[in-house]
């Protein structure tokens, strides 16, 4: 396919509705954790993306047999066929190590691509691996695969704190194994993302046995088998706040619309700080920054702290915002790469350690600027939304794993962007 880009000419107001698909960070582990089951499975609201389709991928290497319509994706996977993740399909996404846990779990057996380096900084998996040998896998690495077998997994209490706190993803891919572990297993410190419960949430449809999840603890008492479900995913949080900052960018209102606002609150009490109105009501909320904003200070943390998947869309919005921000990024090492985009379009951003300092301008203007990451290709184009002139957004791939529609969403608020091949 041929390279695209978006072209945004900024200075519209946005005004309108727009809705929230499903979790990406959901929709992905649960794809996953659907192969424990024998049973047919139907997951709705599922969001039409790339790393979605990278997930289909591998679940149907693996002998699932799936189908994806409107959202709504049907997995029944009665046989598993082989317990590897290839090297071609890991390098796509790194969440393909979601798999290891299921295959674990149910085969006892499984052999997984290293998924490797990664743009936003090093993203070492030892935590996965420990969860994982805890309940008595054995693990070794070779050829650039993990290679994990056991005869017997047992619950057991694991400590899976990591020098940052707690792993996302440590905590899904040893609850995926330990749903099929014989006895109780106590996860701690246990990740609390909204994502982590809806993983939960869904495993205890299919008939796994877990608590505590959103806590700090998750207790998971082993089961012999896994049964079929219908289940929906939860409203992307990330993508519902970056709606609200393209509204607070560009000093308009909108309504968010399907979303669950109640997993927003860390974004939302920040925005609000800064002065813009939010009337929150059920599975929306109204956001009008009709308004003088005032310049901010944010420390990323785990949740229910403000999530580093958002502080790249808050660097564009301070970026416009008179007075002097500063964004500190306590989770990845090298999270900042939007900050020379920015740059070359008029952004004030200086880079000490894990600090960006902002400081505000009257006026961004149009460049030509590059994607490095998901996140900070969203700020990229948040900023154009606002800058003088023409903004071009190159390598949108990135973009495109984690947003569904992002453009025609915009479009359908007032934004001008348009989508066009490289040439
Ligand atoms: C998930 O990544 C998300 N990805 C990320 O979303 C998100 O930024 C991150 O959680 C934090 O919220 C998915 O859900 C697919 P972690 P994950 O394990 O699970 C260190 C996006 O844009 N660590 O919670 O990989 C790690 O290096 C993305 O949608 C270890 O040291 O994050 C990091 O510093 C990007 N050893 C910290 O823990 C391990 O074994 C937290 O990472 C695992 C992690």
């Amino acid at each position: 396919m041929a390279m695209q880009r978006f072209k945004i000419k900024g200075g519209n107001k946005l005004k309108g509705l727009v809705r929230i698909t499903g979790s990406k960070n959901a929709a992905l582990p649960i794809i996953a954790a659907s192969i424990l089951s024998d049973q047919k499975i139907t997951i709705e609201n599922v969001p039409a993306l790339m790393d979605v389709y990278t997930m289909v991928e591998l679940v149907k290497y693996l002998g699932a047999k799936v189908s994806f319509n409107n959202n709504v994706l049907t997995i029944h996977t009665p046989k598993i066929k082989k317990c590897k993740a290839p090297y071609d399909i890991v390098r796509k996404m790194r969440a393909s190590y979601y798999v290891l846990g299921s295959l674990i779990g149910r085969e006892k057996k499984a052999k997984v691509s290293l998924p490797g380096g990664c743009a936003i900084g090093p993203r070492p998996i030892d935590l996965h691996i420990k969860g994982l040998e805890s309940l008595g896998a054995k693990i070794d690495i070779a050829d650039g695969y993990i290679n994990a077998s056991t005869t017997r997994l047992t619950g057991r209490d694991i400590n899976i704190g990591g020098p940052k706190g707690t792993s996302v993803g440590a905590t899904i891919n040893t609850m995926l194994a330990a749903v099929r572990a014989q006895g109780i297993t106590k996860i701690t410190p246990a990740a609390c993302e909204p994502e982590v419960v809806d993983v939960a949430d869904f495993l205890n449809t299919i008939g796994c046995d877990i608590k505590g999840q959103g806590t700090p603890t998750i207790t998971i008492n082993g089961q012999e088998r896994c049964s079929g479900a219908r289940y929906s995913i939860i409203p992307d949080r990330i993508e519902a706040g970056t709606f609200a900052v393209a509204a607070a960018i560009t000093r308009s209102k909108i309504t968010v619309i399907d979303c669950q606002p109640a997993h927003l609150q860390s974004v939302l009490e920040l925005l609000a700080a800064i002065g813009v109105k939010i009337k929150v009501g059920q599975k929306r909320f109204i956001i009008d920054a009709r308004c003088r904003l005032k310049p901010s200070h944010i420390c990323v943390a785990p949740y229910p702290g403000f999530p580093t998947d958002m502080q790249a869309q808050f660097m564009a919005l301070f970026a416009t915002i008179p007075g002097t921000s500063m964004i500190k990024e306590t989770i990845f090492e090298n999270r900042f790469m939007q900050a020379v985009e920015l740059m070359r379009m008029g952004a004030k951003i200086a880079i000490q350690g894990d600090t960006a300092i902002i400081e505000g301008v009257k006026k961004l203007s149009g460049a030509a600027t590059m994607a490095s990451d998901l996140r900070a290709s969203a700020s990229l184009v948040l900023a154009g939304l606002v800058a003088k002139g023409t903004t071009v957004v190159r390598r949108i791939y990135h973009l495109d794993r984690g947003y569904e529609k992002f453009e025609n969403k915009l479009r359908s608020l007032g934004a001008q962007i348009t989508r066009q091949n490289e040439n």
